[in-house]
């Protein structure tokens, strides 16, 4: 029998960290029930303390999640600790994650504090944790840059304390891997109660180590991986779950560990990240990239029909990608559409979203002739509205000739009132920006602008990204639609929404 290796997804939390990638409660809730189809073990839902926004979504998570662990993360204060600890009280099973940072530059310009107060401070908050649940898991932040020595006198002290699982993060992504599996090993050859905790390893991408370093720490016996889809995350991200998932269930002839997940769900999972942030994945990205199993050279071609193993080290449909990707047409009935949404993986809360979902499948069908798994996908996260819209499209009319100047006459609901304006601009989607912006005045600054079709063909839907920017606050939205200027109108108006949530947010690390 193998160990199991935990994963640990961090995606609602650190992958939320990375500008531009904040998401609604009910985008963290449908995600997080992705990840539970997918049966990570654990689902890191946010930072409580952070704001309002953010407990209402741990909450809401932890409400929604059955099969899961739900973890929330807190700072080694007493406020964050208990914060944390309400937040995850409807769990199944919760975990509370908190933190100090322990290397020589953070503990003296940052906390201004002594290395015995930090001792003091990790054994305080592990202690308090316990009493919300017997599951603490505790980080000694910048490990990857802090004193050995330090390392294991605090992460002795907090196994006494009650913590169960050491996470070491190379939060500034500096190491290397031969360097961070000889960190786990020596960690957990030094510390002498290390056999009653489990080694966790959170790795930052910033030299584009962050699988290798992980890898690493699992051949020197770390157990649990903490990790993000698509590798979203701070700076230039966190370990990517499908990539260390798939090394590990690829080379088992490497490793005397595995994990229990159901790969088949990555790629939806991956889509469905990709979508509600708007971080578009790259083509050639490893496991769920475009061209990750498409073989583009003669010889390559020629290998795989002879025997795929020539040339393909994994199966595409072990992580869900799908051959048969043609499902439903405009003849397609209500029951056929309800059990193709139940095979991807897509729950909808209410009878009142299938019915507004369906209604908008009836008219895509119209429109295009074959309505594929994507085109599904996106017309579901399109179709839900959110509970704190503050900004609907009503209707849109958009003029573009020749030799004319293009004018877009757009009406809103904003905040429940109907409001109408035309505006003209440059091209259509230029009009119709300035048409929203000035009934909705929100003094946003356009940062990106993208369109790409979701599937083949000129019939194909048009899925838009934008990212505003305001006082340094960075949101992004997204919207799809056959017609582009419409996407382009829907996702202005979703990253408008994002940005008139309330903004007062704390930083965990800051
Ligand atoms: O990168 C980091 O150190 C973190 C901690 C909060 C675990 O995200
Ligand atoms: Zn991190």
């Amino acid at each position: 029998m193998k160990d199991q290796l935990i994963i640990f997804d961090t995606t609602l939390r650190d992958g939320e960290q990375s500008p531009g990638a904040s998401m609604t409660k009910d985008e963290k809730v449908r995600i997080a029930k992705s990840l539970e189809r997918m049966r990570v073990d654990i689902i890191e839902a946010g930072f409580p303390i952070a704001s309002i926004g953010d407990f209402e979504s741990v909450q809401a998570v932890a409400k929604a999640v059955k099969d899961s662990r739900v973890c929330g993360l807190a700072r080694a204060l007493d406020k964050d600790i208990d914060r944390a600890g309400e937040a995850l009280k409807s769990a199944n099973a919760s975990r509370i994650h908190t933190f100090i940072a322990t290397s020589p530059i953070h503990m003296q310009m940052k906390l201004r504090m002594q290395p015995d107060e930090v001792i003091e401070n990790a054994v305080k908050a592990v202690k308090r944790a316990r009493l919300y649940t017997d599951d603490v898991e505790f980080s000694p932040e910048d490990a990857g840059r802090s004193d050995l020595d330090f390392l294991c006198r605090v992460l002795e002290a907090v196994i006494d304390a009650g913590a169960k699982t050491l996470n070491i993060p190379d939060t500034v992504g500096y190491n290397l891997p031969q360097q961070f599996g000889e960190l786990i090993k020596n960690l957990r050859e030094r510390i002498p109660n290390s056999d009653k905790a489990i080694f966790s390893v959170h790795c930052h991408n910033d030299l584009g180590l962050a699988v290798a370093n992980s890898l690493s720490a699992v051949m020197n016996g770390a157990r649990q991986v903490e990790c993000t889809i698509n590798g979203l995350g701070e700076r230039a991200g966190n370990a990517s779950l499908e990539e260390v998932v798939m090394a590990v269930r690829t080379r088992q002839d490497m490793f005397d560990c595995d994990t229990r997940l159901d790969t088949t769900q990555i790629l939806a999972a991956s889509r469905l990240v990709s979508g509600v942030t708007g971080f578009v994945v790259q083509p050639n990205k490893a496991i769920v990239g475009a061209n990750a199993f498409a073989h583009e050279s003669g010889i390559h071609q020629d290998g795989v029909l002879k025997n795929r193993e020539t040339y393909e080290i994994m199966r595409a449909e072990d992580v869900g990608w799908n051959t048969n990707r043609m499902v439903l047409g405009k003849h397609s009935g209500r029951n056929a559409f309800r059990s193709r949404l139940k095979e991807l993986g897509i729950e909808l809360e209410s009878e009142e979203d299938l019915n507004s979902a369906f209604t908008r499948f009836k008219e895509l069908a119209d429109k295009k002739h074959e309505v594929f798994d994507e085109d599904i996908q996106a017309l579901v996260s399109d179709t839900l509205t959110e509970d704190n819209e503050r900004v609907r499209l009503i209707s849109m009319r958009v003029c573009s000739e020749t030799g004319e100047i293009p004018v877009a006459s757009v009406t809103l609901a904003v905040d429940d009132k109907e409001v109408k304006t035309e505006m003209s601009g440059s091209g259509p989607v230029d009009a119709a920006f300035k048409a929203i912006e000035s009934m909705v005045q929100s003094n946003t600054e356009l940062q990106l602008y993208s369109v790409n079709n979701i599937t083949s063909g000129t019939d194909s839907q048009g899925e838009v990204s934008v990212r505003l920017e305001k006082g340094g606050r960075i949101v992004s939205g997204q919207g799809t639609d056959t017609d582009i200027v419409i996407a382009s109108a829907k996702a202005y108006i979703h990253a408008l929404n994002k940005m008139l949530l309330p903004a007062d947010r704390a930083h965990p690390q800051v």
